[in-house]
């Protein structure tokens, strides 16, 4: 049976009535709370939201007061994890409007790994007009602080009331907004990873290319584990082989060689195919550089960097943008990455990444969307 809802019920952003919140945060606490935001933890008055069932499909597309939802205890979703994610941001350019970063990749994402949880697909048409219906009514929580944006979480979970195990019939889609800073305290600052040779994230056949919950919330435990032996992040290798580069609980990573050619792990099915990671590699072979999307193993790793063939390696994702790392380690190796200071290359495309998101460089690829 398909799960798809092909047409549209909501194309515009007007299609959403709006119940507005009885009691907003006044304009100085609304100022006060985005002025220097952590990542995620200041939320806005708002939400956009819409409902699905298998007899109606898409149905009340709305914009709602932010508020705690009403959860039977015996939803699917809390019970069998039955939910899906996206994340995207939000800018405040300096001619006053709102933009993001090609957010259709984020929907359809959202229809691939609704796809593979047995969830309704929402239309892209849809997907995009929640957004702007949300940033119609709530843009003016978009931070301007260096580096800060309205992080965006569009999210969807199975609300039917049954304990047996089957493909949802009901769903609630919704976007938060949170006016967010960096999401490592502290900027771009170096990260160390712990190359993760017992726990896996993903197998084959698996949900891995999936942004599901239950991928990030089974990374926890191995983060822990990593945090112990002094690491901050986690790189997870196939669980086939045991030897090839995946991707990190919750980023991608590329491997910059010292002649310039930069190294990223192909798309297996297992890994998240981050619009961040296509984004880098569009500029990157722009600006000349060879990129290669190929296995990288762990050996080849290890011993690159150990000899300094392998000059840099960086993270990169929606709410990480690119994370520099200095220092990788796991069993048998503790190892610096170059001088253990961000390098050149990956310095250069978070700038020219940054510069096109906050307006400060030409769109030359047209990947910013005016939201409002
Ligand atoms: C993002 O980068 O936007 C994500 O969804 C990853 C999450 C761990 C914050």
């Amino acid at each position: 049976m398909t799960t798809t809802s092909s047409t549209p019920v909501a194309s515009t952003a007007e299609a959403f009535r709006v119940i507005r919140h009885e009691s907003p945060a006044t304009d100085a606490e609304r100022a006060e709370r985005i002025a220097n935001p952590k990542f995620g933890v200041v939320f806005s008055d708002h939400m956009a939201r819409m409902s699905w069932d298998m007899d109606r499909g898409w149905y009340d597309p709305r914009i709602e007061p932010y508020a705690p939802l009403q959860l039977d205890p015996a939803s699917s979703v809390l019970h069998y994890a039955s939910e899906i994610f996206e994340g995207l941001k939000a800018y405040r350019w300096e001619d006053g409007t709102i933009r993001t970063f090609r957010p259709e990749e984020n929907a359809k994402r959202f229809q691939r790994s609704a796809w593979r949880m047995a969830l309704p697909e929402l239309p892209v048409e849809d997907f995009m007009a929640a957004i702007r219906a949300y940033v119609a009514i709530d843009g003016h929580w978009t931070p301007t602080a260096e580096y800060s944006s309205l992080y965006l979480r569009p999210f969807l979970i199975a609300t039917d009331v049954f304990l047996g195990l089957r493909q949802p019939k009901k769903a609630e889609f919704l976007v938060i907004g949170s006016p967010s800073g960096p999401y490592f305290a502290g900027g771009v600052k170096p990260v160390s990873i712990w190359v993760e040779q017992d726990y896996h994230r993903a197998g084959p056949g698996g949900t891995g290319a999936a942004k599901c919950g239950g991928n990030y919330a089974s990374s926890l435990r191995p983060q822990i584990e990593a945090g112990e032996r002094g690491y901050e992040q986690v790189l997870y290798l196939d669980a086939k082989s045991g030897q090839v580069l995946e991707e990190l609980g919750g980023m991608n990573v590329f491997v910059v060689l010292k002649d310039g050619t930069v190294l990223t792990p192909v798309l297996t099915g297992n890994l998240l195919e981050g619009v961040t990671r296509s984004s880098i590699i569009q500029l990157l072979s722009d600006d000349d550089l060879k990129v290669v999307e190929r296995d990288i193993t762990l050996t080849e790793l290890k011993e690159g960097v150990a000899s300094g063939e392998v000059a840099e390696v960086f993270a990169c994702g929606t709410a990480a943008v690119v994370t520099p790392v200095s220092h990788m380690g796991s069993k048998d190796f503790d190892l610096q990455v170059g001088d253990g200071q961000p390098g050149e290359v990956t310095m250069k495309v978070r700038k020219t990444l940054t510069d096109i998101q906050y307006g400060r460089a030409e769109d030359a690829y047209g990947w910013m969307e005016i939201l409002a």
